[in-house]
């Protein structure tokens, strides 16, 4: 069976005071929710207040995981600006976003350099989340499946069917994040369908237990129709992550979809 969740990508927002006001209203928030509605949630600040989070979420009753939002490829070395997987772990890093797509947009990041980042997440004992997605132009053109599908198998590639039934998949399309234009659940499931299959050619346990998660504008308003989705095993949650109840309402759809009952 696979596991949902919902993390939550901070990205690169607020500051010390008030992502630790956040964290506290996420906790009174999550824990007014019943049984039924509580579900693995994650929340990935900037790397600089991982210490500090990992700090308050120890002293916090609940279940909140830490993730990061970006590591090296590298293990160690002269990487000035970079951070290595294993000083993630060190400060209470479970789980990276690998291959963002404003990584791959913004900072150059190709399908082999973020492959290098799965393996690395791996190798220091944590779990990669690796996100894929399409422009707007590559939606226009047909070439939605072929753009994913090709992300996907970078990773395969480097990592082999072993790495990934470790990893989580995050499917983004570039022309919903941050735009309030969110996939249709229908597109959505479309192509964490054709995700789910490529991993069902690898290995069918891999695709039973592989879970799938869709980001890109979504909100409380639109969860429950998202994760309804049979390949919808819950949400990477930019914007509406920053407002506790707002999240803490996307969480309590997640746990209440039948997507991986
Ligand atoms: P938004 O939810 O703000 O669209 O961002 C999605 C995202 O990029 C999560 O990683």
């Amino acid at each position: 069976m696979r596991r949902k969740l919902v993390i939550g990508n901070w990205k690169m927002h607020g500051s010390l005071e008030a992502n630790h006001a956040l964290i506290s209203g996420l906790a009174k928030a999550l824990e007014r929710l019943s049984e039924a509605d509580k579900t693995q949630v994650v929340i990935c600040p900037v790397s600089v207040h991982l210490a500090a989070a990992a700090q308050q979420l120890n002293g916090l009753p609940g279940q909140i995981g830490l993730g990061a939002q970006n590591v090296s490829h590298a293990a160690s070395g002269a990487y000035t600006g970079e951070v290595a997987a294993s000083m993630l772990a060190e400060a209470g890093v479970t789980l990276v976003l690998v291959g963002h797509s404003e990584r791959r947009e913004l900072f150059g990041e190709g399908d082999a350099l973020v492959a290098d980042k799965v393996a690395a997440v791996l190798d220091a004992g944590m779990t990669p989340v690796l996100c894929v997605g399409e422009s707007l132009a590559q939606r226009q053109t047909g070439e939605t499946e072929s753009v994913v599908l090709r992300q996907l198998n970078a990773a395969v590639q480097r990592v082999g069917v072993e790495g990934i039934a470790r990893s989580i998949v995050a499917y983004e399309p570039i022309w919903a994040i941050g735009t309030g234009e969110t996939a249709t659940p229908e597109q959505a499931q479309e192509v964490h369908e054709a995700l789910r299959k490529r991993l069902a050619e690898l290995d069918e346990d891999l695709a039973a237990n592989t879970p799938i998660l869709y980001g890109g504008s979504v909100k409380a308003s639109n969860a429950d129709a998202l994760f309804a989705q049979p390949d919808i095993d819950g949400g990477l949650v930019g914007g509406a992550s920053l407002d506790a109840e707002e999240f803490s309402a996307i969480c309590a759809s997640s746990a209440r979809s039948g997507a991986s009952a």
